[in-house]
């Protein structure tokens, strides 16, 4: 699934109309479905913009993810006052995971239950508690800056997914989710080592987990393919899965230059996932660069201020395209072609499809100049998985859905296993 942002204030309607009926079919919202838009007092839920970009979603045959039933930021004004600790894991969080997720029902791939809850000053070998409470942040602490500790543990997570284990469909899957991870760090070391807490702690199975890779990065500052690929593996030893959900890449300046290497880069992440067999969600923050929170000059994302799509899209487009034929995943990477066999004998397989050209170099390397066409959504062997692609013009994927889904078509371009 490749989806991106969506709020039904947004501007540039016919765009996002356009857009999401023929590029993306996956959908989350960008603010909807936060804490205070979704409990603006407490015990109070109003789910209306919510599960008015779900219908988005749905109105254009797109399937939906929820952005976030837990974040320290954009709370509403009641939070978070002076609740207590207790109050807090025992009633408030509870309460208000089970209303959005009961609220809005089973058609949601996955939920980030928590987001952005490990630290930024994190180091190799802290435990899952060390990670947190380096965050600094409500409610491990108060939020007066005081650093008066509130929360003295991993209660609170626990809390979020044991309701939203309880609550959410059985084939939604259940994230943490944070950024600046991905690369074979000490941050995405946390991740792991909250995940095994909430395993082991609230006793959520990991075939119901999911970790998501925020990806807000640059071309300057990015997880190298090879370190996605062996995080994902990783987590799909466990059984948990693999999400990229907030994909951007700013830039310097949009030279042609800066657009390619930008391109390159987003050909990796997205070839991560799609040759991974534990992810299946991949998100864009933000459609276009002139509604991306990074602001318009950082040139963070697919399409320009003018809603034409730029190297990165069309490199998109043709990576699915790639996919979906059953090629091989490409060697060479943002990094250049290091990780190509220099002189492969004509026709031998080099564990990717190597460039003609042989002699290793740092150029970055991207594959495609045509223009999108419709979204092609892999599929699994010979049929295609639940939410995924079956039909549509151009679609030489399988037409039969696992059971017991079946194939329904949304639109000429686009049928998917609902
Ligand atoms: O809705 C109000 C509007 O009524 C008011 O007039 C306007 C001016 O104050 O503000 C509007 O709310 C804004 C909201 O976006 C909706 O547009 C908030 O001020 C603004 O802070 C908020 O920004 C969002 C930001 O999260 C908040 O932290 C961005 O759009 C959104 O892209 C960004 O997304 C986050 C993810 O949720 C988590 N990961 C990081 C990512 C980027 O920060």
């Amino acid at each position: 699934m490749l989806g991106s942002t969506y709020d039904t204030y947004d501007s540039n309607a016919s765009f996002l109309s356009n857009v999401f009926s023929t590029y993306f079919n996956h959908v989350v919202a960008e603010n909807g479905c936060k804490w205070d838009a979704t409990e603006p007092s407490r015990g109070t839920s109003d789910l209306t913009e919510c599960k008015a970009v779900q219908s988005f979603a749905s109105s254009n045959g797109a399937s939906f993810r929820g952005h976030n039933t837990f974040w320290h930021s954009q709370t509403p004004s009641w939070l978070p006052g002076s609740i207590s600790a207790s109050d807090l894991v025992n009633n408030v969080i509870p309460q208000h995971v089970q209303q959005e997720i009961q609220g809005m029902g089973s058609s949601v791939t996955s939920w980030d239950v928590v987001n952005e809850v490990v630290g930024d000053g994190v180091s190799n070998g802290m435990s899952a508690l060390q990670c947190v409470q380096n965050k600094k942040a409500w409610p491990t602490q108060t939020s007066d800056n005081s650093n008066t500790a509130l929360v003295a543990d991993l209660s609170f997570i626990h809390a979020a997914f044991s309701t939203a284990l309880k609550y959410a469909d059985s084939n939604t899957r259940l994230a943490i989710n944070d950024y600046n991870t991905g690369a074979q760090d000490a941050k995405t070391a946390c991740i792991f080592a909250v995940l095994a807490d909430i395993n082991a702690n609230a006793g959520i199975p990991y075939n119901r987990l999911a970790v998501g890779f925020q990806s807000h990065i640059s071309s300057t500052n990015f997880a190298s393919k090879a370190a996605l690929v062996a995080n994902f593996a990783k987590l799909a030893s466990l059984g948990a899965d693999a999400l990229i959900t907030e994909l951007d890449i700013a830039l310097p300046s949009a030279t042609s230059g800066n657009e390619r290497l930008q391109a390159a880069i987003w050909g990796d992440y997205l070839d991560a996932c799609l040759y991974a067999s534990n992810c299946h969600e991949f998100i864009n923050w933000d459609p276009r660069d002139d509604m991306s929170w990074l602001g318009t000059n950082e040139a963070g994302t697919l399409f320009d201020s003018n809603g034409n799509p730029k190297p990165a899209a069309y490199e998109v487009a043709a990576r699915l395209q790639r996919y979906a034929a059953g090629e091989p995943m490409l060697c060479a990477t943002a990094l250049g072609t290091g990780q190509c066999m220099a002189s492969a004998p004509a026709g031998s397989s080099t564990g990717g499809s190597a460039p003609s050209s042989s002699a290793p170099s740092s150029t970055p390397v991207s594959t495609s100049s045509a223009p999108p066409t419709t979204t092609t959504t892999p599929s699994t062997g010979g049929t295609a998985a639940h939410w995924g692609q079956c039909g549509g013009q151009g679609w030489t994927g399988p037409t039969v859905c696992a059971a017991p889904y079946t194939c329904q078509v949304s639109n000429p371009y686009y049928s998917q296993c609902l």
